[in-house]
């Protein structure tokens, strides 16, 4: 093979092919040679696979399990795809594939829009509630990981082939707005020009004197009831606070490259007509009783108790250490007011009976961890949530100041998320700045944002979801740790090789040796050649777990695994045409594998830092 052979057969993806990942053929080989029985296959560094369920198999045939292994050892046919199987240890198996099978593998990935990756064959509906802040506010630090976190497992269930209704459930009713617009009537007046941030400053204003005067809070209370009566003047005021902090809110989106959108939020103000057919049903069933005037669930006998034990909805997410609790759930208050309770449960019978979902998902602070509790019990009480709906309360962990405590500005006071942002950008801009120093301004800018955005997410994403972590700008646009910038700048090194080769397309399928031809691959390309086939299997996990850390851990060992392979294996200057060929095929696919994981997580992968 020429080396030129390569250019010319970059084309464009046909449909796509799914790739049996070689861990998958291998497991199903071993399987057969031990009689269905589970091989617990895994990864190993002294051969390419180890099998680990011999010792199992043979304590329950009363077998001696290093006999055993050898016998099944025997079973196993050797041919282009399994090169050596032989029993190890006590009772290992340990199996090498082909260089040749590993190659045909990765070609077939190459050549596959998906990389190979098939998508689930029976996808359900998921809504996720991420985002959901509230109007009229700016957005803070404690914002950050239900949109981050929400917004890749949003990407990455939707990769699977799953049917994802993105849901920014905006806190845009409550008594709230009463003081606000109250305030804005008494100063600028409701006509005047309303912005977020302004907004933020004026509500502090309004809470402030509703606090220290009695008779602003009369008022107050009085427009709170205008505003439900459907008073025109205080409702169009209203609308025009919903307005602004969506125009705000879609900023705030864009800049954080974040997939929701205008028409994926839905206010809780939009299930207020569903509130009192949600609370006759459940009285009538029983589930809800007159309790202080008010309408209350007291939770259900036999479900989470205080003690922290989880109910099936804790599957995947945590409780929380209150589960349900002793207090009830309150649906309709004293005052006859439906409050966040009932209008989360309108919500539930929403998403399921309106939209047909087959799993909710809730990107919300763990101190909401009881108030979920309650909702699912008494959705599923209520017949609102069927069995074979799953409803999870995924919680996070808090982001820390400096200082290890949650974080807050000097002042005290809630840290802005646009303050983050800028802190991450501004770190990142130094790195970009040193590695280019005549980078034109627009270019430095725009790169940096990449880095710095991508590096924000990272930090938030590779963390585990229920840890609290520490934000550190400096650290994380980092080009050697465990960062989005290592990704970026692996991922802009096999773009450059790409590109010196002359490739430009996005899938190369040179290099692929005909069945049975003999190729030897260097340790560190196999390495590659490994793990560029667990992609699959990696976004599977993301996908059941609702933890994005796997993936993010995945790529950084991909990233690692390329730079090894680029130490140890010239590309460009590899004599043997088919060698190059081979190696080109490996950038190829390790650029389009890692760009690929990086979108899932809503990290921009640039063609060059
Ligand atoms: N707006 C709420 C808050 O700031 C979060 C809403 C979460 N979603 C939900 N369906 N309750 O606390």
């Amino acid at each position: 093979m020429s080396p030129s052979s390569f250019a010319p057969v970059v084309t464009a993806h046909a449909a796509s092919t799914p790739v049996e990942p070689l861990a998958v053929v291998v497991e199903r080989r071993v399987a057969a040679a031990m009689g269905g029985a589970s091989p617990l296959l895994r990864r190993s560094n002294r051969a390419d696979f180890q099998a680990n369920g011999v010792l199992p198999l043979a304590k329950a045939e009363r077998r001696q399990p290093a006999a055993l292994a050898a016998e099944i050892a025997a079973r196993i046919p050797v041919d282009d795809v399994v090169l050596v199987c032989r029993p190890s240890g006590p009772g290992f198996l340990n199996i090498t594939v082909s260089d040749g099978a590993l190659l045909r593998n990765l070609a077939a990935r190459a050549a596959d829009a998906r990389l190979g990756v098939a998508p689930k064959s029976a996808p359900g509906v998921t809504v996720i509630d991420y985002s959901s802040p509230n109007i009229a506010k700016e957005m803070h630090v404690g914002h950050i990981r239900s949109t981050v976190i929400g917004d890749a497992l949003a990407r990455v269930l939707a990769f699977t082939g799953e049917t994802v209704v993105r849901r920014n459930h905006l806190g845009d009713w409550g008594t709230s707005f009463g003081m606000l617009i109250q305030q804005l009537a008494e100063t600028t007046g409701l006509a005047g020009d309303m912005q977020v941030p302004e907004l933020s400053d004026v509500y502090q204003q309004a809470r402030a004197r509703f606090d220290a005067d009695p008779d602003f809070a009369e008022r107050a209370r009085l427009r709170v009831v205008a505003l439900q009566s459907g008073d025109t003047e205080t409702v169009a005021a209203w609308q025009r606070l919903v307005a602004a902090s969506r125009r705000y809110f879609a900023r705030v989106y864009a800049e954080l490259g974040v997939l929701l959108e205008d028409a994926d939020a839905l206010g809780e103000s939009h299930y207020n007509p569903m509130l009192a057919q949600v609370c006759a049903d459940l009285e009538r069933a029983g589930i809800a009783v007159p309790s202080d005037g008010a309408l209350c669930v007291f939770p259900s006998d036999g479900a989470d108790g205080p003690d922290g034990s989880h109910g099936p909805d804790g599957a995947g997410g945590a409780a929380g250490p209150e589960g349900l609790g002793s207090a009830p759930l309150i649906v309709r208050k004293g005052d006859g007011g439906y409050g966040y309770a009932a209008t989360d449960l309108a919500a539930v019978r929403d998403r399921v009976d309106g939209l047909g979902a087959t799993r909710l998902l809730y990107l919300v602070d763990a101190r909401q961890a009881r108030h979920f509790a309650q909702v699912f019990d008494t959705a599923r009480r209520a017949g609102w949530l069927p069995p074979e709906v799953t409803a999870s309360h995924l919680a996070f962990g808090t982001i820390l100041g400096p200082d290890g405590r949650p974080f807050k500005t000097r002042s005290g006071d809630t840290v802005r998320l646009q303050d983050l942002i800028d802190q991450a950008v501004a770190a990142a801009r130094t790195v970009v700045a040193e590695k280019n120093p005549d980078l034109a301004p627009e270019e430095l800018e725009a790169r940096s944002r990449q880095v710095g955005i991508g590096a924000l997410k990272y930090a938030d994403l590779s963390n585990n979801r229920v840890k609290d972590y520490v934000f550190d700008p400096a650290r994380m646009v980092s080009l050697t740790g465990d960062t989005a910038t290592y990704l970026q700048y692996a991922h802009a090194r096999m773009r450059s090789v790409l590109r010196k080769a002359g490739v430009t397309g996005v899938t190369a399928v040179a290099g692929v040796p005909a069945a049975g031809a003999s190729v030897a691959l260097e340790p560190a390309e196999r390495a590659l050649g490994l793990l560029l086939d667990e992609f699959g299997a990696a976004v599977d996990a993301v996908a059941e777990s609702c933890e994005p850390h796997r993936l993010c851990s995945y790529l950084s060992a991909l990233a690692s695994a390329f730079s090894t392979f680029w130490e140890q294996c010239p590309v460009l200057k590899a004599e043997d045409g088919a060698v190059r060929d081979t190696r080109l095929l490996l950038c190829a696919l390790s650029a389009r594998t890692l760009a690929q994981g990086m979108d899932l997580l809503g990290i921009e992968a640039p063609e060059r830092l």
